[in-house]
């Protein structure tokens, strides 16, 4: 059995394995071809953070494929009350199918998995948020971008680690800008960069977004200010001065570029209102695929139990 913790967890042919089954589900749903892959499956949710696509997409997502979601919010379920997750871990396994976790520490999912008896999928952790970023690549290779150079301006957080996992299996170039002091993990570019020199992905890192941007095929960013830091939002302002991913910024990356974000976006900070509203096409088509990559995810996890 396999949990979807990392991307780092997963070889370059099963991260493109996930993606072809992926795209061959959005094609029958797009055709009203429910294919019942996971047949009266129950998908347990438990959200420690808030979210809105993350929910949707994948209680839609299971419901689509046979099965039936189950909405667990922390403040709902004795977990909230102090039930220990180990406890909680070993009563969910014996009655659903799969679960999915947003949590905090990516220790919290590392010891779910420990006492599942079932699948456990990361709905993202302070450190990594891969069914995202599998979405993000699903996205651009159906922009025809299948081997883009990425850039990523912003906060060296979840979005960007679990993008520095993808680009290193997957063999491509990356460079993350961010301001001083807001770098990523040094032990999590460490094991990107390890993987990089086995696979021969690029992987750069810069204070300076004009660097990272040139001549690249597409512009990430995410929040400066992710769920837990709303403190910290005053002192992250004012340091990613600079790093709004605006015309000027845009355009120093090739003439077709496009612009992405997970979202949700925060527009005078991150990105500007134009550009978030010029890709709309492409930020929104991002936002519905994770529908899709995760039906792809669920259905690969369920064939290899
Ligand atoms: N991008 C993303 O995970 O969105 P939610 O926080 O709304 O789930
Ligand atoms: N980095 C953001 C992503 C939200 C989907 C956060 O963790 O809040």
């Amino acid at each position: 059995m396999r949990h979807f913790l990392s991307i780092k967890d997963f070889t370059k042919d099963e991260l493109l394995e996930m993606i072809e089954l992926a795209n061959k589900i959005k094609t029958q749903t797009k055709r009203k071809e429910f294919v019942p892959y996971l047949e009266n499956q129950t998908l347990g949710m438990i959200f420690e953070k808030s979210s809105t696509r993350t929910r949707v997409s994948f209680e839609t997502g299971i419901y689509q494929l046979g099965g039936i979601g189950l909405f667990l919010s922390s403040n709902d379920i004795q977990l909230g009350r102090g039930e220990p997750l180990k406890d909680t871990a070993r009563v969910l396994s014996r009655m659903v199918d799969m679960v999915m976790i947003r949590t905090f520490e990516q220790s919290r999912l590392d010891e779910f998995a420990a006492y599942s008896k079932v699948p456990v999928i990361n709905g993202l952790s302070n450190e990594y948020h891969p069914v995202q970023i599998m979405t993000d690549y699903f996205t651009l290779l159906e922009l025809g971008k299948t081997n883009p150079i990425v850039a990523y301006i912003g906060d060296g957080n979840n979005i960007t680690n679990s993008w520095l996992m993808l680009a290193a299996k997957l063999d491509l170039e990356m460079r993350v800008a961010t301001p001083k002091g807001y770098e990523c993990d040094s032990g999590i570019v460490g094991i990107a960069l390890g993987f990089a020199n086995e696979s021969g992905a690029k992987l750069s890192f810069y204070n300076d977004p004009d660097i990272a941007v040139k001549d690249a095929d597409v512009i990430i960013t995410d929040t400066w200010v992710s769920m837990g830091q709303e403190s910290e939002k005053e002192a992250r302002v004012k340091a990613f001065t600079g790093y709004m991913v605006d015309n000027v910024m845009m355009s120093k990356a090739k003439s077709d570029a496009v612009f992405m974000h997970c979202l949700p976006a925060y527009r005078g900070y991150e990105v500007s209102e134009e550009i978030f509203e010029k890709f709309e096409d492409v930020v929104f088509l991002e936002a519905e695929n994770r529908l899709h990559m995760q039906k792809g995810i669920m259905v690969w996890l369920d064939e290899h139990r």
